[in-house]
């Protein structure tokens, strides 16, 4: 066998799924489900999981996977008439053999692309023809990044609007050790009080209860420190105007079947998403959202990250 890791390798994940699993150079690597599209791993060189990924999710269909990224299309949350976060995240996706010119500064070998187009049934629930390309790239030093772009290829002549989010659950040591820097001051709609509108206190976010708040117009950079792990997630977007931050809490994780009752301890959501402002496009026309995610090690005491660093930093 070749002393060369495999860059992109197909295998059956749980249940028979089939899944593509990215490894680089340094022993990084990433693993995307066809059903849903989903990334269900992001281990560092370490083998570290960095995603969290419910011990009581079923991984069957129809049920969307529980943890990992799920994608929220064509319709975050109940923000609409279709099921909650749209049909993307369980629908089974195709490998996408020959992407258009794909605009990247990564030269990474370990990537996939894949596609998602309307079938006749499902039509009839969103009755819009669409082309939904996911790249799923894994970088040389670790970093997972998401490109998708959606096209609207009616041949009717009409237009559609949708939203969207990279429902991104992290794994985390301890939820009351971790803080999110760079949502500051921000005005964001609070999913527990009827998305009423406040602002943010000057401080970093911590976590002491149940939270599903939707950040408004927030910086393409947003830190997320887990001081006891001493890791820091750095996400950048592109696109996405809005983060979600949503944890469920001991309560609503108890209600959940496909949660176990402590998890919520070890997991935070923060979605990069495109809420408030729904995206239109006209046939022909494309958008792109993409997100990049980085896990760096940290000495940081609590405090220590400067959010104005943090939002202007490179
Ligand atoms: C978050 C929403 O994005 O997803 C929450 O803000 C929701 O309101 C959560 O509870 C989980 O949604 P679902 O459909 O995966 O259970």
């Amino acid at each position: 066998m070749s002393s060369e890791r495999v860059a992109v390798e197909l295998a059956k994940g749980v249940n028979g799924l089939d899944k593509i699993i990215l490894r680089n150079t340094r022993g990084s690597s990433a693993e995307v489900y066809l059903y849903g599209g989903h990334v269900t791993s992001w281990k560092n060189d370490h083998g570290e999981e960095l995603l969290f990924v419910s011990s009581k999710t079923l991984f069957k269909p129809p049920k969307p996977i529980r943890g990992g990224i799920p994608l929220c299309f064509p319709q975050f949350s109940n923000l609409g008439p279709l099921e909650s976060h749209g049909f993307a995240r369980n629908k089974v996706w195709s490998i996408d053999t020959d992407p258009p010119a794909f605009p990247t500064n990564s030269s990474s070998k370990a990537h996939i692309d894949l596609i998602l187009k309307p079938s006749e049934e499902d039509m009839k629930i969103w009755p819009h023809s669409y082309e939904f390309r996911l790249r799923v790239a894994l970088g040389p030093g670790g970093d997972l990044m998401l490109t998708s772009r959606i096209r609207n290829t009616n041949s009717d002549g009409k237009p559609f609007t949708f939203t969207f989010a990279y429902h991104t659950y992290f794994s985390v040591s301890d939820i009351s050790e971790v803080r999110v820097e760079g949502l500051e001051t921000l005005d964001y709609l609070d999913n527990l009080k009827n998305r009423e509108r406040f602002t943010e206190q000057g401080d970093a976010i911590t976590f002491e209860g149940e939270v599903d708040k939707i950040y408004l117009g927030t910086p393409t950079k947003i830190a997320i420190l887990d001081h006891e792990k001493k890791r820091t997630f750095v996400l950048r977007k592109d696109g996405l105007p809005d983060a979600v931050v949503w944890n469920p809490w001991d309560k609503k994780a108890k209600a959940m079947s496909d949660f176990g009752d402590d998890e919520y301890k070890h997991m935070l959501c923060v979605e990069a998403a495109a809420i408030e402002k729904p995206i239109t496009l006209k046939p022909g026309e494309e958008w792109r959202g993409r997100l990049e995610l980085s896990a760096v090690p940290s000495s940081y005491c609590s405090g220590q990250l400067d959010p104005q660093r943090v939002l202007q930093g490179s």
